[in-house]
């Protein structure tokens, strides 16, 4: 009975935060002249053109048109120096809540943008529907149609994913690219292997980074609790009129940018609060200081609350699937009472998996269940380091040691053209 209370009063308070954390605020968000004068650190505010010309690089920014007319922007990153254009373009796919920016944030010599476009790589950052530069759309306004926001991983990888790929490939005049996607980035991978496996054709070589699929073993009780409470209230909060959650210029981030660089001490509790968040046993010391205050000023980027709440789903299912509506409507849909499974066996290009001991998000024990079903992984690199959590990949100080150099050796072999 008192764990059961303790339950509904924790998912109470989640709910709750999930309520305030959506909201808009009028004041908000707070201009980037005031900001600056507030001492927040310039890179946290500037974009990823700006982010990567102020660093020396050069910069494109393209507009992609999915088929059902969402507008996502493309980041082009390539580095000052003379580079032969012989290889093949890499698109980096950022993770949940994230943006192009998080190749960035954690500065040259460590993101891995810059580290791939100073080893010459040609180098595509894209954004996935719902965060804030690619809150857009042909003729849904995000602000006022509900139907907007009525996507999740789900459709991010089946609409988003392919559309990206034809226009790279149009762009870069080549047949075939090789992909890095990060957690969600690597898991709507899969969703569009299984369910549109041409466009699995088009692609070289796919290093999946903390790759998300099933979720049944993910350790971070802050994150669990997160997604089911929003799983749990999904049908409460849309009828209320909410449908987008944790979005840039949110109280959520405007209150993390402020809170995470105000004091040391603010800082040092920011930077403990995303270790616990995201690490099985929180482990200080992957992130810099510079970088942990510099992230939140890009994340968290926003998705729709129907993302979240099939995240919620996935915590409690064993096995990689469509978004579960409930039996009716699953019949509706899918022609079946449960959610279908999507087929990781369909994932026919050749597979780097690189996954930590410590990462609370996505379990190492996931990760091999996934790695089960791929049919062609060339190789497993389990990050044994202590430190090393869910967001090190973007934003460690470290990845040019930890991750970096096995991620370029096989991009080299599989770049040439
Ligand atoms: C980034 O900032 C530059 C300079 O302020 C601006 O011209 C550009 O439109 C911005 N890009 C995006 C995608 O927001
Ligand atoms: C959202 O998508 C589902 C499944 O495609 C559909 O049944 C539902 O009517 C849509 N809801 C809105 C508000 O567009
Ligand atoms: C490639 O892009 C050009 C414009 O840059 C466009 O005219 C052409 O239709 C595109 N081709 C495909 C197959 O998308
Ligand atoms: C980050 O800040 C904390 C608290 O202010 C300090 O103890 C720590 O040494 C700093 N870490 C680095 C890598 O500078
Ligand atoms: C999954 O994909 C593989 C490879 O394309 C195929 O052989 C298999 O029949 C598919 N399984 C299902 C259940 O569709």
């Amino acid at each position: 009975m008192a764990a059961g209370r303790a339950h509904t009063l924790n998912v109470l308070l989640w709910s709750a935060l999930g309520i305030i954390i959506a909201i808009r605020l009028p004041l908000l968000p707070i201009r980037n002249e005031t900001k600056r004068q507030l001492g927040y650190p310039p890179d946290s505010l500037l974009n990823v053109t700006e982010l990567a010309t102020r660093h020396g690089y050069q910069c494109e920014e393209h507009n992609v048109v999915t088929e059902d007319g969402f507008v996502l922007t493309v980041f082009r990153v390539s580095s000052g120096q003379r580079c032969s254009r012989t290889q093949i373009p890499v698109l980096l796919v950022h993770g949940l809540l994230q943006s192009a920016d998080s190749w960035l944030d954690a500065g040259p010599g460590s993101g891995l943008a810059y580290l791939l476009a100073d080893a010459c790589h040609d180098v595509w950052l894209s954004n996935t529907r719902g965060n804030y530069y690619s809150r857009r759309h042909l003729t849904l306004d995000p602000d006022s149609d509900a139907a907007y926001w009525n996507f999740s991983a789900d459709e991010i990888g089946y609409f988003d994913l392919p559309a990206i790929l034809d226009y790279v490939l149009n762009r870069s005049r080549a047949d075939i690219l090789n992909y890095v996607g990060f957690s969600q980035g690597a898991g709507t991978f899969f969703i569009m292997c299984s369910e549109r496996p041409n466009y699995c054709e088009k692609i070289k070589l796919m290093i999946a980074l903390a790759p998300a699929t099933r979720q049944t073993n993910t350790k971070s009780t802050m994150y669990r609790r997160l997604t089911q409470a929003v799983q749990g209230w999904e049908t409460l909060l849309t009828t209320a009129g909410l449908h987008e959650i944790f979005s840039k210029g949110a109280l959520s981030q405007e209150f993390v940018a402020f809170f995470c660089h105000f004091t040391k001490f603010t800082e040092g509790l920011c930077d403990a609060g995303l270790n616990k968040f995201n690490s099985v046993v929180a482990h200080p010391g992957s992130m810099s200081n510079e970088t942990t205050r510099v992230l939140f000023g890009h994340f968290p980027a926003g998705t729709s609350l129907h993302n979240m709440a099939k995240y919620g789903q996935a915590m409690t299912n064993d096995k990689f699937v469509k978004f579960n509506y409930g039996h009716q409507k699953n019949l509706e849909l899918y022609g079946t009472s449960e959610p279908p499974e999507y087929n990781i066996s369909a994932v026919s290009p050749p597979v780097v998996v690189i996954y930590g001991e410590n990462d609370g998000l996505v379990d190492t024990k996931d990760v091999e269940w996934a790695m089960e079903r791929l049919p062609n992984v060339l190789e497993a690199v389990l990050i044994k380091d202590p430190a090393w959590n869910h967001m090190s990949v973007t934003y460690s100080s470290r990845v040019e040691e930890i991750i970096f150099p096995k991620i370029n050796e096989y991009l080299q072999i599989y770049s040439s053209t």
